[in-house]
């Protein structure tokens, strides 16, 4: 059942393309946003093919076809090669990459780390970083950045439960390497992602190499120390992942590989989560009658406390509103890979070297998938409803499904519910709403400002 909103009021979304155009109007739109070069057609058609600077491409929206490049026919459609070039520098052969049985393996020694029961031994980290955001917002003035203060959050939680705490360093010495090297990630630029030509300018040019060592060397000494010193009292991700063996090959991470697969973690695990939750957060503005639902479970649930890992199964109505934010604003809006074999997707021929792209954003606004695809309702979630497979993927699908899933959806139900249970989010008159940006995510261009009242 789903329950009809304001007629004709929808969230900010990004227009698409509805005419053809040539490659250098293609190539300035996608400077601006990557996904102003997304046709209309996607979010009306099964697959829409073309070529820009000589690539030839593909968009897939239909569930089947994705199916089979995610998960039945694997390993004729790995990430695209220059995703895996470019990322390499900053995270290595990791697991993010990785390809075939080195992939395998390491999935394999890394899957135990994000058990629910060690994800719920680490969330006490998330509630104080619920709890430190509680501070800083009762310490600012009216109007927040909240899209800053996720970002504070999130940072809060991947850096304690990564390389912090390993004796003698500081963490502030740890925050600052971490803070420096994502600046550095996040500098890629889409136009790589996607596998266009070297001779296409770039918005901004790749790592420096001083901020990549010095982060390397920042975690090499904290593994050391925190092999010498042991585990901490509550392991976290780099003790479980130290642990972490193959149970097929019984093979464990040697130093460069612990510290590539950590490194990924941050890179992949902090902006995305920090992104769901300003979304969602903006939503709740946007919509104050989603907020006041989502005030009352918090309020029963929470009684005041700030939220833990325990709370979690009594917040349904909480984990409705962040799936609906991550359908309309998806994080990790592409997701691309290099065809290695001559293929067919829905009834076109797809030749090997082809970029296949499966843009998430048109995806999850696919008129042929979903009722009223640019309205807000989190009742499309309700009572455990999941979508048809393959047309909802947040985290992707299949064997290369996002390993931290679960960590992110514990992190984001736990410091959404304890904000929302202790402010009212109110959207700012005379501001423009955060308008949708594809860099490497999907960013509200403008942050997300909001009026925020103490209850
Ligand atoms: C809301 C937050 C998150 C979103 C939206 C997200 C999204 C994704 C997506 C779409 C993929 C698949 C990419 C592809 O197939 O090309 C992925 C993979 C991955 N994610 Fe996440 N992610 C999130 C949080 C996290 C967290 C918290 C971690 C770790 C702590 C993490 C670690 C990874 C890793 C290691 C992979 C690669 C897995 C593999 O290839 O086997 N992610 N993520």
């Amino acid at each position: 059942m789903t329950k009809v909103l304001r007629s004709g009021i929808e969230p900010p979304k990004v227009k698409l393309v509805t005419e053809v155009w040539g490659p250098i109007k293609s190539l300035m739109a996608a400077r601006r946003n990557i996904l102003e070069i997304i046709p209309e057609a996607a979010t009306k058609q099964p697959i829409v093919s073309g070529r820009t600077g000589g690539v030839r491409w593909h968009m897939v929206m239909e569930p089947k076809a994705i199916g089979r490049i995610l998960n039945e026919n694997l390993d004729i459609y790995p990430k695209s090669d220059v995703t895996k070039n470019l990322l390499k520098p900053a995270i290595g052969d990791s697991m993010f990459i990785a390809e075939g049985a080195h992939w395998r393996w390491q999935r394999r020694a890394a899957s135990p780390v994000f058990t629910h029961r060690n994800i719920a031994s680490l969330a006490p980290i998330m509630s104080a970083a619920a709890d430190a955001t509680c501070a800083r917002i009762n310490a600012a003035s009216d109007t927040v950045d909240m899209y800053e203060e996720m970002v504070a959050a999130t940072f809060e939680v991947i850096s304690n439960v990564t390389f912090s705490g390993s004796g003698a360093m500081g963490s502030d010495a740890v925050h600052n390497a971490i803070n420096r090297y994502i600046d550095q990630t996040a500098r890629v630029s889409l136009f790589d992602i996607l596998g266009l030509p070297g001779w296409i300018p770039r918005p901004s040019r790749i790592f420096q190499p001083n901020a990549l060592k010095q982060m390397k060397r920042i975690a090499n000494d904290a593994i050391e120390k925190r092999k010498e010193l042991g585990a901490k009292p509550v392991p976290d991700l780099l003790d479980l992942l130290l642990e972490g063996e193959d149970p097929e090959t019984k093979r464990k991470m040697e130093m460069a590989e612990l510290r590539d697969n950590l490194l990924t973690f941050i890179v992949a695990g902090h902006e995305t989560t920090a992104l769901t939750l300003s979304w969602a957060l903006y939503l709740c503005a946007f919509d104050p009658e989603v907020q006041e639902k989502l005030r009352t479970e918090a309020r029963s649930v929470l009684q005041g406390r700030v939220a833990t890992a325990d709370d979690c199964a009594a917040l349904p109505y909480t984990e409705q509103v962040i799936k609906e934010a991550l359908r309309l604003y998806p994080p990790a809006a592409f997701i691309s890979r290099t065809i290695q074999a001559d293929d067919m997707l829905c009834g076109r021929d797809i030749k090997r070297k082809d970029t296949v792209m499966l843009p998430i954003y048109a995806l999850h606004r696919h008129h042929d998938l979903w009722d009223r695809p640019d309205q807000f309702d989190p009742e499309r979630f309700a009572d455990g409803h999941k979508p048809e497979r393959y047309s909802y993927l947040p985290f992707g699908d299949g064997p290369r499904i996002c390993i931290g899933a679960q960590f992110a959806m514990i992190e984001a139900k736990i410091i959404l519910a304890t904000l929302i249970a202790r402010y009212r989010f109110e959207h700012i008159a005379d501001r423009d709403d955060p308008k949708p940006v594809m860099v490497l995510t999907l960013r509200p261009e403008g942050g997300v400002p909001l009026k925020v009242t103490r209850l």
